[in-house]
């Protein structure tokens, strides 16, 4: 079972960190594909909390090599300090892989990420502030700057003040900022060719060849299907596909070697920024659920908004993500409520629909329909299989599995590494 995508299926923040961790040593190497330090994926490891941003989480199994694809975007200052921490803490990255098509943040793009969220006012997206968009933005201009340029400097000068040019005109004249000076720029990201040199790969090369002697490659999916730029509740969207198909654009490994697709769905529902949420909750339930799940962000430390499971959310990125298994995480942290809503469908202008909106506009009028089942009030964060579980929980994970379409193969019942209920083997 060597290819293996772990993917969000909700708004972000599903665990993702933790699922992954608890697949544990069996993988061989761990792989980010999209995105890149707008991700925050929490590990704890014997009462030790660690959130990584750029790099993935699977990092930490110490056995597996990590691996940086090119279809993520890099903060190289991020990127160190996420290493060099790493290594304070006793856990030091051997080799990491970095892919030499992977793009490279520069400082404009987190300025203009800024000053674009700003002028937006009350249009803004919520972004994390962290350039991700206006880096992939230039990307798909053609303007953007790829790691192999830091390692040839007369390109990425030619590259930087290319691209400064058209923003600089922006800043400047629409922005009412100053000037940004190429040089600086160049010299800054000069400053991390040595140290990246030995790293840079052709990643796609690297993955193909250990997919070829039987090694257990883990795709780690950041943000979620409904983030993503093309199924995502566009606009309000992050600019990447972290879907399962972007696992093969974003690393260079065909779709023909992908045998499995764990989706990672919380068992209730937060999104973090602004966009459409069906289930957000007002009142003090939401808060009950932001307080017991200590629901704030993980990269910028925003209040997560919060609310029920909506179960056409997690089936259509079950479907259009081709998953293969769920893992459904912080269900303890649903344990004494005396019943749990969970929304099965939609009222949309007096007509009942079973599957998410298609459209922006129904989605923006869309009403959840719940079904009530019964809670349980025991603790399940001791739990380790699934007969160890209240009877009406299983009953939860059952009617939820039935909602989404795809078996749930694994449980989190806390953020700890073993606090996992394995009813399918995920590796
Ligand atoms: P990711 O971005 O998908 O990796 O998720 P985050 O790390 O941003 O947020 C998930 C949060 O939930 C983290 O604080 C995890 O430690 C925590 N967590 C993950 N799984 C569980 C679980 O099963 N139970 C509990 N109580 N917490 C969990
Ligand atoms: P992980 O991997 C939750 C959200 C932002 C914003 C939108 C666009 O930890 O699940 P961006 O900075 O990407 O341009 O912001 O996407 N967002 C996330 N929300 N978890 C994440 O990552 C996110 N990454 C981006 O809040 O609404
Ligand atoms: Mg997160």
């Amino acid at each position: 079972m060597p290819g293996i995508i772990v993917v969000g299926t909700q708004w972000g923040d599903e665990g993702k960190g933790k699922a992954v961790d608890a697949l544990g040593e069996s993988v061989d190497y761990v792989v980010r594909y999209s995105g890149g330090n707008n991700a925050g994926h929490t590990v704890v490891v014997n009462d030790q909390k660690f959130i990584m941003h750029l790099l993935p989480a699977g990092v930490l199994s110490k056995t597996a090599t990590t691996v940086i694809g090119n279809g993520v975007v890099i903060d190289l200052e991020v990127l160190y300090h996420e290493l060099d921490g790493l290594a304070t803490r006793g856990t030091v990255v051997d080799h990491p892989l970095i892919s030499a098509n992977a793009h490279i943040i520069a400082p404009y793009h987190q300025t203009l990420d800024k000053v674009t969220e700003r002028f937006a006012g009350k249009k803004r997206i919520g972004t994390t502030g962290r350039g991700i968009g206006p880096t992939y933005s230039d990307k798909i201009n053609r303007i953007g700057l790829r790691v192999a340029d830091l390692l040839d400097a007369d390109l990425l000068r030619e590259k930087v003040a290319a691209s400064l040019e058209q923003k600089n005109q922006l800043l400047v004249k629409l922005y009412n900022r100053r000037e940004i000076e190429a040089e600086q720029i160049v010299e800054q990201l000069l400053g991390y060719a040595e140290r990246i040199r030995p790293h840079v790969v052709d990643a796609a090369r690297v993955l193909n060849d250990a997919l070829d002697e039987g090694k257990v490659v883990l795709f780690e999916g950041a943000q979620a299907h409904h983030l993503d730029i093309d199924h995502g509740t566009y606009p309000y969207v992050t600019s990447s596909n972290p879907t399962a198909g972007g696992a093969c654009t974003g690393t260079g490994v065909g779709p023909t070697r992908i045998d499995r697709v764990i989706g990672i769905a919380k068992a209730y529902t937060t999104r973090v920024g602004e966009g459409p949420f069906p289930t957000e909750l007002f009142d003090a339930d939401g808060e009950r659920l932001r307080t017991e799940g200590g629901e704030y962000g993980a990269t910028t430390g925003r209040p997560r908004r919060c609310g029920w499971f909506d179960a056409p959310v997690v089936e259509v990125a079950a479907t259009v993500n081709g998953c293969t298994d769920i893992f459904l995480t912080k269900l303890d942290i649903l344990s004494g409520w005396e019943k749990i809503p969970v929304c099965v469908g939609y009222d949309i202008n007096g007509e009942r629909s079973e599957v998410f909106p298609m459209t922006q506009s129904q989605l923006a009028i869309a009403t959840p329909v719940y079904e009530y089942l019964p809670g349980w009030s025991e603790d399940i964060s001791a739990a380790r299989s699934f007969a160890d579980l209240p009877v009406n929980c299983r009953d939860y994970v059952k009617r939820l599995e039935e909602l989404i379409g795809c078996r749930i193969s694994g449980i989190g019942v806390g953020p700890a590494r073993d606090q996992v209920v394995l009813i399918n083997d995920l590796v």
